[in-house]
C-alpha cells in the first residue's frame, strides 16, 4: 500500500495543525509566484503532513488574491497525494446549523472569472473529468472521522463558490436557496479544479459559521459571527484532521484521483516539450 502524504489547506481560524512532529518550514517558489505562505511539514501517526494557511499567516488575501495554482503546485511538489480543504461556510438549509459539519460532494462555481484555476494553456490543451469533484473515498473518510469525534455532520451537498469578498445581497441568497445549494464559501473551486488536474485527492470539511442574509430569525452574516463560531470550533475542525489522518496510514483508497490525466490531454504528445 503507498503511504500517503497529507496536505491540509487551512481556512478562517486555522493557522495550524496540532499534534505535528519533526516540524519544518518550507519555503517556496513556483512557476506561477508565491504561494499563500511558507509550508508546515511535519509528521502524525507517521504519515508525513504539510499545511498551507490559505489566506496566508495574519489572514493576509482576499479569497481572489489567493494564488491558488502556486498553493496546490507546491503541495504536489512536496509529494501531497490527499489535500483536505478546511472551509468555513454558510449555511443555506435551515437544518445546518451554524457549528455543524458539512461534507460537499459538489461544487457550484459563480466566480467571475478572475481565478486563474487552470494549470492548462500555453500550448498544452486538457480537459480532466469533474463530474464527481470531490474524492468520495477522502470524503466518506472525513465524514467517519467526524462523527467521531461528536461533530453533527451531514455528508453531502453543494457549495456555491462566490467571488466575495462582500457576502452575497438577500436577492442572491434567495436565489441561491432556490437552485438548491447547501452551503456558500468563496475559495473551493479552483482548489478543487487544480487538485483534479494535479491527480490529487480533494475533499472539504466545511464548518457552517452563519445563514447569511435568507434565514428571517437570524441575523445576517457578519465577520463576528463568523469568528466566534470558528473560535467555538476550531478544536472540534482540528479533532477531525488528526482522526482522519490517523485513518488513512490503514486505508487504501479506490479513488482514482491519481489518474485524471489519464485520458485528458487534447494535444498531440509529440509536440509537448
Ligand atoms: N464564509 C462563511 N460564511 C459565508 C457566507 N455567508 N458567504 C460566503 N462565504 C462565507
Amino acid at each position: 500500500m503507498n503511504t500517503p502524504v497529507v496536505g491540509v489547506i487551512g481556512g478562517s481560524g486555522l493557522y495550524e495543525i496540532e499534534g505535528l512532529t519533526e516540524v519544518k518550514e518550507v519555503v517556496l517558489e513556483t512557476p506561477f509566484g508565491a504561494p499563500s505562505d511558507v509550508f508546515i511539514t511535519g509528521t502524525l501517526y507517521g504519515i508525513t503532513m504539510v499545511f498551507l494557511p490559505r489566506h496566508g499567516r495574519g489572514h493576509r488575501f482576499l479569497p481572489s488574491e489567493v494564488n491558488y495554482r502556486a498553493n496546490i503546485y507546491g503541495m504536489k511538489k512536496l509529494g501531497v497525494t490527499r489535500i483536505i480543504s478546511v472551509s468555513a461556510v454558510g449555511s443555506m438549509k435551515e437544518h445546518i446549523v451554524p457549528g455543524h459539519i458539512v461534507i460537499p460532494d459538489q461544487f457550484f462555481d459563480r466566480t467571475q472569472g478572475r481565478r486563474a484555476s487552470t494549470f492548462f494553456g500555453e500550448g498544452i490543451v486538457g480537459h480532466v473529468q469533474f463530474a464527481d469533484p470531490v474524492c468520495a473515498d477522502l470524503a466518506s473518510i472525513l465524514e467517519k472521522s467526524a462523527r467521531e469525534v461528536g461533530a453533527t455532520v451531514h455528508a453531502g451537498g453543494t457549495y456555491i463558490c462566490i467571488e466575495g469578498p462582500n457576502f452575497s445581497t438577500r436577492a442572491e441568497s434567495q436565489i441561491y436557496r432556490s437552485w438548491g445549494v447547501d452551503i456558500i464559501g468563496m475559495t473551493n473551486i479552483p482548489e478543487a479544479r487544480l487538485a483534479r488536474e494535479a491527480e490529487i485527492c480533494y475533499a472539504t470539511v466545511a464548518l457552517a459559521t452563519d445563514y447569511d442574509c435568507w434565514h428571517e430569525g437570524h441575523d445576517d452574516v457578519s465577520v463576528e459571527a463568523v469568528l466566534n463560531i470558528i473560535r467555538q470550533n476550531v478544536a472540534t475542525a482540528r479533532a477531525i484532521i488528526k482522526n482522519a489522518v490517523g485513518q488513512m496510514g490503514q486505508q487504501q483508497l479506490t479513488c482514482r484521483c491519481d489518474k485524471a490525466l489519464e485520458f485528458a490531454i487534447m494535444t498531440d504528445k509529440t509536440l509537448i516539450p
